[in-house]
């Protein structure tokens, strides 16, 4: 399997100070995962284009976008053309998901497509080819700090089989409730991408948290 990639998630940072929140983890995580909510999709707001578009000059982080939005066709390519390095937006939200992966590849970015938690995986299956990265949430979309839910790993271990068999070049990731307690159950259901927010900005040490995950990650 790929190496994984641990994506600590700044929805758990310190709002006021996200660029040390993205420094404090450099150098031990791989991607920087920034959580887009738009009050419609979710129920919460978070960030949007112009702090992401702040932010890309702050740090040398690549930018896993994760996009709880409505309308991503509109929405999505703007982000890649930021500088994001993934952009993700939800099935859910999206009538021709292949078209909006076409659109972020154009502009520059790699797509995710991502199931949220009452959502079978098995329709979109066939879709992965058109995408970069396969985002299976492991809460419901919308906020940190919510308690892991295990039977979603069923979910990912349907991706993982999909994924091996067909021989696609796609990163498989888990989204909430990852933790020291959990990651190692995710990584055996096949994930080998972690989104982690309050186990990382949460701990004392963020980037010794990012390290005692990839460790556990990895087994
Ligand atoms: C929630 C977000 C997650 C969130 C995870 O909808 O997509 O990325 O930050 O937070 P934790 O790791 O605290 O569950
Ligand atoms: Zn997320």
């Amino acid at each position: 399997m790929s190496n994984s990639v641990i994506a600590p998630s700044i929805l758990a940072a310190d709002f006021a100070r996200l660029a040390d929140s993205a420094a404090a983890v450099e150098g031990s995580a791989d991607w920087l995962h920034v959580d887009v909510m738009d009050y419609h999709f979710v129920p919460n707001l978070t960030i949007g284009l112009p702090v992401v578009q702040s932010l890309r000059k702050a740090t040398t982080l690549p930018f896993d976008c994760h996009l709880m939005i409505a309308d991503p066709a509109r929405w999505a390519p703007q982000y890649a053309e930021a500088g994001a390095y993934n952009v993700t937006f939800h099935a859910e939200a999206a009538t021709d998901p292949a078209a909006i992966a076409k659109d972020l590849r154009a502009a520059g970015s790699r797509a995710g497509l991502a199931i949220d938690r009452d959502t079978p995986v098995e329709g979109y299956l066939d879709l992965l080819p058109h995408f970069d990265l396969l985002l299976i949430m492991t809460i419901k979309a919308g906020f940190g700090g919510q308690a892991f839910i295990p039977e979603l790993l069923d979910k990912v271990r349907a991706a993982r089989r999909h994924v091996d068999t067909g021989h696609l070049e796609l990163r498989i990731e888990v989204d909430g409730g990852v933790a020291e307690d959990t990651i190692a159950a995710c990584a055996e259901a096949g994930a080998d991408t972690f989104v982690a927010g309050t186990a990382v900005f949460g701990a004392e040490d963020p980037a010794a948290a990012v390290r005692r995950l990839r460790a556990l990650a990895s087994g």
